[in-house]
């Protein structure tokens, strides 16, 4: 049954919105604690139990599918987890912290982040790279291609935006593997925002680019980040594709063993994050649409967003939270 098919579901996907953010805010003040100190370990670990114990508050009978890893590598929110206390049956992606080094060297944009979908409607996107191209809403359907080459992408996005192509400002992770496309990207005259870390954070500023600065996104991060910003784009409008890098016999085997029939397939967003899809990201860092989590002498100060796709709602949400032991 969908999440808001019938009245009391539609309630409950409602109330569920606001619980989500209760459990990205638990994650983020713990991350946040550990801003800074260059342990991206420990800034995980905190964000984790935090996270995994707010879920466990939730009205939910939830599935983790996008998680911290498998069984036998991650003690906590593994993939197959089951989390919350009973309720309806849901999928979960998560990543209670998204930028461990962001977060370890309190750089901008790392987030806690959370989607919820009916069961069945995530991709279970193994944990390799994909490459992955988004833009925000308000263009044309099929606008951009993923098959498409970097320069034709960007100049059917200048052109459709109605600007010259040296106003069309890409987002792109500063990793060695982008050499090629940084140099196709430059030779058009777009310009290039090279981000250490944060993909997820990436993809959903091209929804904004008045705020952002960033018009479309391309380029290889990791799959389960892809399937999380697929689900954000869901809710807030936007085009993205991704496709799974599955480039030896053995992540091919991983993905199959997943459900993955077709190796070379490219997804389309709906394809990534199907149905109902409920998002919510709260910032651990000072980021381009958020900001991060603040400690005073009056609280703790936390900035989240959270998101529904069937009423394309964004609610953004500014907590203070007076109980600093509640964290
Ligand atoms: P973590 O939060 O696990 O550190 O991931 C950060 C991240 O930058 C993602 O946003 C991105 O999708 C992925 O790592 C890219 O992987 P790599 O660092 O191997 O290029």
């Amino acid at each position: 049954m969908s999440l808001s098919s019938k009245k009391k579901h539609g309630q409950m996907d409602r109330m569920l919105t606001m619980e989500m953010a209760r459990v990205v805010e638990a994650a983020a003040v713990a991350a946040a604690r550990e801003r800074g100190q260059g342990d991206e370990k420990k800034a995980d670990q905190v964000a984790v139990d935090a996270m995994r114990s707010e879920l466990n508050n939730l009205p939910i009978s939830g599935r983790i599918v996008i998680g911290e890893g498998e069984r036998d590598e991650a003690p906590m929110l593994f993939i197959g987890e089951e989390v919350g206390y009973g309720g309806p049956e849901v999928d979960i992606a998560l990543d209670p912290l998204e930028g461990t080094t962001i977060c370890a060297k309190n750089q901008p944009n790392s987030l806690a982040v959370i989607a919820i979908a009916e069961r069945g409607k995530l991709l279970y996107a193994p944990d390799v790279y994909m490459d992955k191209i988004a833009i925000g809403p308000g263009y044309a359907p099929g606008l951009i291609s993923i098959d498409a080459s970097p320069k034709d992408n960007i100049m059917a996005l200048a052109d459709a935006k109605g600007v010259d192509v040296s106003r069309i400002s890409t987002c792109v992770m500063d990793r060695a593997r982008h050499g090629d496309l940084i140099e196709e990207i430059r030779s058009v005259g777009a310009s290039i925002r090279l981000i250490g870390d944060g993909d997820v954070a990436g993809i959903i500023h091209t929804t904004d680019p008045e705020v952002t600065g960033i018009d479309i996104y391309m380029g290889i991060g990791g799959a389960p980040e892809g399937v999380l910003a697929a689900a954000a784009l869901r809710c807030t409008g936007g085009q993205m594709q991704g496709r799974l890098i599955l480039d030896t016999p053995e992540k091919k085997a991983r993905a199959a063993k997943m459900g993955v029939s077709d190796p070379d397939k490219a997804y389309s967003m709906e394809e990534m994050a199907q149905g109902d899809v409920l998002f919510a990201a709260t910032g651990v860092t000072d980021g381009n649409m958020l900001r991060g989590v603040r400690f005073d002498k009056n609280g703790i100060h936390t900035h989240t967003v959270a998101m529904r796709s069937s009423s394309g709602t964004m609610r953004w949400i500014e907590s203070r939270h007076v109980d600093a032991n509640k964290f």
